[in-house]
């Protein structure tokens, strides 16, 4: 089992580095349904993920504060009860990545 678990963070750790492909990521994006309020581009009921990395830029600390946000959800900004996002760490970790990188 604890091979497998090295696997399963490797695994990670490359979709984190290779953002070129969807990986964890992106498919939390998708199964959270962050689109019902987020696309990459254009801003629906909330920021577009591209603003937002945009807003983060050279911030060191936007990774640690996103990931915290969207694992312990409510009030973010603006929004009163933001989305908790039910997932690993890792998986959290790497969607955060995708938002921090898009344009
Ligand atoms: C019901 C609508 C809704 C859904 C669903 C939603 N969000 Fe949001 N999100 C918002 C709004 C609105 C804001 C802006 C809050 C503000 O800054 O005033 C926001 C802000 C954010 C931010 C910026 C936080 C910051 O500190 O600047 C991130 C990152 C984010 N959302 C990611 C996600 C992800 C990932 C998902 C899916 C798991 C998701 N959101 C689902 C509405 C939503």
């Amino acid at each position: 089992m604890k091979t497998l678990h090295t696997l399963v963070a490797a695994a990670a750790m490359l979709a984190v580095c290779g953002l070129a492909f969807a990986g964890p990521g992106e498919d939390l994006i998708a199964k959270e349904k962050c689109n019902k309020c987020h696309t990459e581009k254009t801003t629906k009921k909330g920021p577009s993920f591209a603003s937002l990395a945009e807003k983060y830029k050279g911030n060191a600390a936007a990774p640690d504060k996103l990931f915290n946000e969207l694992k312990n959800g409510g009030k973010i900004g603006d929004e009163e009860d933001h989305k908790k996002v039910a997932a690993s760490d890792a998986d959290i970790k790497a969607a955060v990545a995708v938002i921090l990188s898009s344009k």
